[in-house]
């Protein structure tokens, strides 16, 4: 009997692509690049299981080319804002994510951003780095102090929680707003529940970890920059439309916060005009949980998704449960 066949969208660690390997068709697209929607249509036609990643956009079209044998689409990634989950649910199509293997990589990231830009890392590196040190001095690069301050936090998941259990080791005040509260979390940590307002308006370094929603694009902007303290750090790790990029630009230029973090972007890979250009921001390239355990493990996720299904068994994850029940 043929083996069902999968395709992968680019590659992840030989170790899940070899566990696929064990059990299907597999192929890869070996180029280091996303593909574009014409290849990615042309690519999955006749798979029976395909491996996208955040940058592919699993749209109806997609699904529709890919064919009736399609049972499931494994995102490797938590995030799943790429995927259009309701044209995926008419086509009964099961739809995966990779949640609760990167929470400790992406809660440390984000406290490897809020640290740096606490204490001025990259503008401090770049000095030296451009021949401008002339030697010790009491004034030099002062940052901001971490220990005691207020750590505010938006979405309450797992990775807020990690973020809230990793700032105990800087004696940190925590608050938080979520669409719910969870009393427990408050009871174990000592997290406070707070209205956005007054999250905006107390927090020391407020950290960003809701999902990309209609309701949480530009969460962050202009009217909420003006009510944040200007001492305040920004750290978005979260998905980049949470914040309004061109308000975050200004409110940085005009000093209306400290700094800012930023693993992710509004429209990725491009940068929005300006902020490459100020020194009170940090930009890396959406790397809050490249660690190699966390590669693999999210990869583990997607094989035991795809070989359940496959195999007639339900998978260990699904975004779209409603199609469990078709
Ligand atoms: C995710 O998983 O959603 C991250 O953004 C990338 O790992």
């Amino acid at each position: 009997m043929s083996k069902a066949s999968v395709y992968v969208t680019r590659l992840i660690p030989q170790e899940n692509i070899d566990a696929l390997r064990s059990e299907f068709d597999v192929e890869v697209n070996m180029e280091d690049r996303a593909l574009s929607p014409a290849e990615l249509k042309e690519k999955v036609r006749g798979k029976s299981a395909v491996v996208s990643l955040l940058t592919d956009n699993i749209t109806g079209d997609v699904l529709d080319a890919a064919g009736p044998q399609c049972k499931i689409v494994a995102n490797y990634a938590v995030g799943f804002n790429n995927f259009d989950l309701k044209a995926a649910t008419a086509r009964k199509i099961i739809l995966t994510n990779t949640p609760g293997v990167l929470d400790d990589a992406t809660a440390t990231h984000t406290f490897t951003l809020l640290l740096s830009v606490a204490r001025r890392i990259a503008e401090a590196d770049k000095f030296v780095r451009t021949g401008k040190w002339q030697g010790w001095s009491p004034m030099f690069f002062v940052g901001l102090d971490v220990d005691r301050r207020t750590l505010g936090i938006a979405g309450l998941g797992r990775i807020g929680k990690n973020v809230a259990r990793k700032a105990r080791g800087f004696d940190m005040r925590i608050i938080y707003n979520d669409v719910q509260r969870d009393q427990a979390f408050e009871a174990e940590s000592g997290a406070v529940f707070v209205d956005k307002d007054t999250l905006l308006r107390e927090s020391d370094y407020l950290t960003l970890h809701v999902p990309l929603l209609p309701e949480t694009r530009h969460y962050i902007s202009t009217a909420e920059f003006k009510k944040m303290k200007r001492t305040a750090v920004l750290i978005n790790a979260s998905r980049g439309p949470v914040v309004d990029e061109k308000a975050l630009v200004e409110a940085l230029r005009e000093k209306l916060i400290f700094g800012a973090g930023l693993d992710v972007f509004e429209n990725e890979p491009s940068i929005e005009p300006g902020l490459m250009e100020l020194d009170n921001v940090i930009i890396v390239p959406h790397v809050a949980s490249a660690t190699p355990d966390t590669r693999i493990a999210m990869g583990n996720i997607v094989v035991a998704n795809i070989s359940n299904v496959l195999n007639g068994r339900q998978p260990v994850t699904c975004v779209n449960p409603e199609v469990l029940k078709i």
